[in-house]
């Protein structure tokens, strides 16, 4: 049995206090159930506050990116080793903003990935094909390249905990997520994927992840579906009730 991660990605949103004020009221809500891995991923200023808030509470903190290198002249960029002095656990690499609105590429991120697994941060992997892509028939091909390229050189004990997310760009804060359907079977292609590649052990291991206007009304038409194993989740994470009401939806 595969363990649901429910994944709040906060993107460029929340202060520093607003960040307070919502993990607060999160933890007023209740514990965080052990049957999910819920985790809250928060911009970089804000992760030594969740950190310190979100001990001992059953969730998790993430980050939103991470540098390919270990340390040194690289303005603006933040490594894995200042990530897991503060605790972080998983950290998303190769979200589709970051491929398309800061140019990042198949390399860079095979490049942070490969630096991920081997340092023991758990990478969210994120794919997803455009809306032209699925129009055109080859989203399936679009994904799979993704994931190929991600994975280029890395064995399967180098992916133990990877975790991959499935998130069409159309899908993404537009408010039109996926039909479940669509979903389920773009993560079981990727789910094949990885069984052809590196075995069905790691296949049936792996966490799959799909995300793009998840909500809590609609979050258990997703989670009923074999091959989804939860969801990252941008907008509807940002406020404490929705993103509890999320957990309890998966
Ligand atoms: O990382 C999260 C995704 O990009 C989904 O964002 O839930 O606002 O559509 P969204």
């Amino acid at each position: 049995m595969r363990k649901p991660i429910l994944a709040g990605n906060w993107k460029m949103n929340l202060t520093y206090h607003q960040a307070e004020a919502m993990v607060e009221e999160l933890l007023s809500l209740g514990k965080a159930p052990e049957s999910v891995e819920s985790i809250l991923l928060p911009n970089f200023l804000c992760i030594p506050l969740l950190a310190d808030k979100l001990k001992g509470t059953g969730y998790q903190v993430g980050a939103q990116n991470m540098s390919s290198e270990d340390q040194g002249a690289f303005t603006g960029e933040i490594s894995w080793d200042m990530l897991k002095d503060l605790g972080v656990s998983y950290c998303i690499i190769g979200h589709s903003e970051r491929r398309t609105l800061y140019l990042e590429n198949n390399s860079q991120i095979e490049k942070k990935l490969r630096k991920a697994v081997k340092t023991g941060i758990k990478p969210i992997l994120c794919v997803g094909e455009s809306l032209e892509k699925r129009q055109a028939g080859e989203a399936k091909k679009r994904i799979e390249g993704q994931v190929h390229r991600a994975l280029v050189g890395l064995d399967r004990e180098d992916l133990q905990d990877l975790v991959i997310a499935y998130e069409p760009l159309w899908a993404i804060g537009s408010g039109q997520a996926a039909s479940p359907e669509d979903a389920e079977d773009m993560c079981l292609t990727i789910r094949q994927w990885i069984e052809k590649g590196y075995g069905s052990d790691l296949a049936e291991k792996i966490r799959i992840l799909y995300g793009g206007s998840v909500k809590p009304d609609n979050i258990a038409s997703f989670m009923e579906k074999e091959n989804i194993d939860g969801a990252l989740v941008g907008g509807a994470s940002l406020k404490a009730k929705d993103f509890y009401a999320l957990i309890e939806g998966v």
